[in-house]
């Protein structure tokens, strides 16, 4: 008697990657580079068949979308009233903000309600943060060069500093995303190593000497504990633990606002 095994269907994983990305790299080079960090991405998280919608951040708004605050940058036009600029707000026309500035500054401007972009009343140049005390919106990030990890911690930006670090290794505990339970944090910090790790950061900064990364971080977690790949580049590695933060970091938050 002949015996027929069934074969065992294997599950699979679909990611979809609009190849307009590749567009956007300045060289074959960049190009080839960026559809080899896809493959990468692909490869790490054993996915079977790969396609990425582009970025699109909600302050960079297209150029139809009506939006309480838009980025732009001061133009050159002189206008009658001197204490008046021109801003390229990315809308067909330009606006007119009430305040005298330089040319080609990058300024976030309130646009108001009045959508009728004929009308020669100026709208006003805000703080960068006003978008997201005003109106909740996410705003995009500012980038702070620290010459150590050191002063990543001591410098900053945020009053009463960072009250909560973690540090990103394959080193690290494993922990499931829906069983990690974040602290009520301000501030919470996420470190991510180079070539070597974090390890390495803590080791040649002389103001940790004698330091394990343990005692640095409040938590050393790895967030990719099923790796295909052997080792995971930190651009890879800031996609994966970002996205395994996601949920506890919205956990952690929704304490506070209750
Ligand atoms: C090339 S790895 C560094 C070497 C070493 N494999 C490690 O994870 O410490 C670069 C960075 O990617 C991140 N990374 C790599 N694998 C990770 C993992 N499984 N979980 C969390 N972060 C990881 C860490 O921030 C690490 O410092």
């Amino acid at each position: 008697m002949r015996v027929i095994k069934k074969r065992k269907e294997i599950p699979t994983v679909s990611i979809a990657v609009s190849g307009s990305i590749i567009n956007n790299a300045q060289s074959l080079e960049l190009a080839t580079r960026l559809a080899g960090q896809i493959a990468r991405a692909a490869t790490i998280f054993r996915i079977d068949e790969g396609m990425l919608p582009p970025l699109d951040a909600p302050h960079h708004l297209r150029k139809h979308e009506w939006a309480p605050f838009r980025e732009g940058v001061t133009l050159n036009e002189k206008l009658p009233d001197s204490g008046e600029t021109l801003v390229d707000v990315g809308l067909s026309r330009s606006v007119v903000v009430n305040q005298a500035l330089e040319p080609g500054i990058r300024v976030t401007v309130a646009m108001g309600t009045n959508r009728n972009l004929d009308g020669d009343s100026p709208r006003q140049v805000v703080s960068l943060s006003k978008p997201r005390e005003e109106a909740g919106m996410y705003w995009g990030y500012r980038v702070r060069y620290a010459s150590n990890i050191s002063s990543v911690f001591e410098d900053c930006p945020y009053r009463g500093g960072y009250d909560h670090l973690i540090g990103t290794s394959e080193h690290g505990l494993i922990i499931n995303s829906s069983e990690l339970s974040l602290p009520t944090f301000r501030h919470l910090l996420i470190g991510f190593g180079g070539l070597a790790g974090l390890e390495e950061n803590i080791e040649e900064d002389s103001n940790l000497k004698g330091k394990d990364v343990r005692e640095v971080f409040d938590s050393y977690l790895n967030t990719c504990p099923h790796q295909g790949s052997r080792t995971i580049r930190t651009e890879e590695a800031i996609l994966i633990s970002l996205q395994y933060f996601q949920e506890p970091i919205s956990r952690a938050m929704q304490r506070v606002q209750h």
